[in-house]
């Protein structure tokens, strides 16, 4: 046998023990005769003591950080006991070891706190690995999916697995393709999500379907996005959104329990799409801090059946806001004593490229009662007195206003708001806020294409009560500038979004599952009856045969665990991830192929540039 026990496993109650235990130098101590090493394993860290005896084998086999030893000893108690670690009240007096393999010096340390860049750790990423920080978001992933396969398992969920190497119907983010040896000139494409097959597994009779799955989509990448990414995938058959918004609200409450032990005892909170959009200025609001949207001036065809505060900043003759589409406020609790300094420090913040606005209009709401702002030449202290009160805002708090277009300015806030939060210390690691987002626009305008797309994908169905609105009216959009009079755009869509501090973790609908209404959904993207057939002619034949009615949803599996594990970053809870480029440094993939790869493919390459 190799080891006895584990590196993190030896306690007092072990003393005088004889054992073997094996794993990688993390340090080597030497103090006059006698030498201390830590060894360390996936179990933890364990002190072992190299006495005078073994100095001469030491000399000639000097150990180095992450060696792989092998030592047999005895346990003593450790006279400096080490609080930090669960194995320091004990130490091995070594009486033999061996050196199973050397290691070259790791190019960064293997510590919580490495010295190691992040592109570094990706080349290295077997050693990045070692560490007790990635390795423990390794542990919380493993947990995440033990608590899921219990739960689905025992609500009658089936694991089924469906194909990688599936057709191309690029619909939403690009398809990944391979080139296929025996059919020349013909390409599969790796799945986006197993959407169509786990939808004919409910054609098939397989009421409750599961699978953790690979899904694959050339996308632009950000922090919490990869190109092939991992989903909590299901589908159930003979069920109403209600239905599927409780068995998940109970997974993502099952895996809290079992993996953090957090009892989310109440309901998960529930919100429209156009509530998230008017509070929050987001689909995916954040919902562990107030700082509301106050909407002072917005376009009345979007936002219908709002009118109040609609009139607050009218008639003072200022430019800016006279000439804005929208004007939003949000009121930043106890900073109204903010300087010249760091008021300038917002606004040119809010100027960045990636907010886009031209400037920010400022109220304090000082503690004395009295009002002070940017845009005093124009309003009444009463009126900022109005302004500020309509947003909630008290004595002391900060009100910061932006204007301009609609959807540029409401998107702005509400990075405005996120990031005052986080400066704040109102968005807390470990602070767990879930949220519904339901009855999402069914359709959104491609404005390039002056088409409709689907908002979630062509198989949501619409609200019941919408239905007729859709079969009753041509998709066409006549007067582009007026897309939003055009009925399609009031149509509600069965969808909804699961939402974690303010990111979306899940998403799904209540499917459509009569052929008609999905020709009629198609038709409506544009598709004419040949390109239907060619694309999903399987699926509408499917719906031939008796399809159920069905819904499900699919969890980011990565995201999930990042969030529960206190990161921004997916990469941090996936293995063998990729870069912000989409490439693996640590295996240099994507790479050029061989020829013979390419003449038995039968491909010629031809670059663009
Ligand atoms: P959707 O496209 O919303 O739905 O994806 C479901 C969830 O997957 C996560 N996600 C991602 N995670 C990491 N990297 C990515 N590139 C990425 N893209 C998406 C998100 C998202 O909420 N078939 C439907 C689900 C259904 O209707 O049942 C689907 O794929 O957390």
């Amino acid at each position: 046998m190799f080891r006895t026990h584990t590196c993190g496993e030896l306690r007092a109650a072990d003393v005088n023990q004889e054992v073997t235990l094996a794993g990688w130098v993390q340090t080597v101590r030497k103090f006059g005769s006698i030498t201390f090493v830590d060894l360390r394993d996936r179990y933890g860290i364990t002190q072992l003591l190299f006495s005078e005896a073994l100095n001469a084998q030491l000399d000639e086999n000097p150990l180095g950080r992450e060696f792989v030893l092998q030592a047999t000893g005895k346990v003593n108690e450790r006279s400096n006991k080490n609080k930090n670690i669960p194995t320091g009240d004990v130490e091995l007096l070594v009486e033999s070891f061996t050196i199973l393999n050397k290691s070259v010096t790791p190019p960064f340390t293997i510590q919580d706190d490495t010295d190691g860049g992040d592109d570094l750790r990706m080349k290295y990423r077997y050693l990045d690995l070692r560490r007790n920080a990635v390795k423990k978001n390794l542990e919380l992933r493993y947990a995440v999916n033990r608590a899921t396969r219990d739960y689905l398992h025992q609500q009658n969920f089936m694991d089924i697995e469906t194909p990688f190497l599936i057709k191309s119907t690029p619909e939403g983010a690009r398809d990944f393709v391979v080139p296929s040896r025996m059919n020349p000139g013909e390409f599969y494409a790796l799945p986006q999500s197993p959407q169509t097959f786990k939808q004919l597994l409910m054609v098939s009779g397989y009421d409750r379907y599961y699978q953790i799955v690979k899904c694959f989509r050339d996308e632009d990448l950000r922090a919490d996005r990869q190109p092939e990414f991992t989903q909590i995938d299901c589908e159930m058959a003979f069920v109403k959104q209600e239905d599927v918004l409780n068995m998940f609200e109970n997974l993502i409450k099952y895996i809290f329990k079992t993996v953090k032990g957090i009892d989310y005892s109440e309901a998960v909170e529930r919100m429209s799409w156009q509530e998230a959009m008017w509070q929050y200025g987001n689909d995916k609001p954040d919902i562990r801090f107030g700082m509301k949207l106050l909407n002072i001036k917005y376009p009345r065809h979007v936002f219908a059946d709002k009118e109040e505060n609609a009139h607050l900043v009218d008639g003072a003759d200022f430019q800016v806001f006279d000439a804005a589409e929208t004007v939003i406020a949000i009121a930043v609790p106890g900073c109204s004593e903010y300087t010249r300094k760091q008021t300038d420090e917002l606004t040119e913040w809010v100027k960045r490229p990636q907010i886009g606005m031209k400037g920010l209009v400022f109220i304090k709401c000082n503690a004395d009662g009295t009002y002070k702002s940017s845009v005093d030449k124009f309003y009444s202290e009463e009126k900022l007195k109005a302004i500020a009160d309509a947003a909630g805002a008290k004595a002391g708090d900060l009100v910061l206003i932006l204007a301009g277009a609609e959807e540029r300015t409401r998107k702005a806030t509400s990075e405005l708001r996120l990031e005052m939060g986080k400066r704040l210390g109102f968005r807390k690691d470990d602070e767990f806020k879930l949220l519904w987002v339901l009855d999402f626009p069914l359709f959104e305008y491609a404005e390039e294409e002056n088409r409709w797309v689907a908002r979630h994908h062509p198989f949501t169905s619409p609200k019941p009560s919408d239905i007729d609105t859709m079969i009753n009216n041509n998709p066409a959009i006549e007067n582009a500038a007026e897309y939003l009079k055009h009925p399609y755009a009031n149509i509600k869509a069965n969808a909804y979004d699961m939402v974690l501090n303010g990111n979306e973790i899940g998403g799904g609908s209540i499917r459509i599952y009569q052929k008609e209404l999905q020709q009629k959904m198609f038709e409506a993207l544009g598709m004419d009856a040949e390109e239907q057939q060619h694309k999903f002619g399987f699926l509408l034949g499917a719906f031939e045969y008796g399809a159920p009615p069905h819904g499900g949803i699919a969890f980011g599996f990565d995201r999930l665990c990042s969030i529960m594990g206190g990161s921004e970053s997916i990469r941090d809870f996936i293995a063998f991830p990729k870069n912000n480029s989409g490439r693996d440094v640590m295996l240099d993939a994507p790479s050029a192929i061989d020829d013979k790869q390419f003449t038995e493919l039968q491909i010629k390459l031809d670059l663009k540039d």
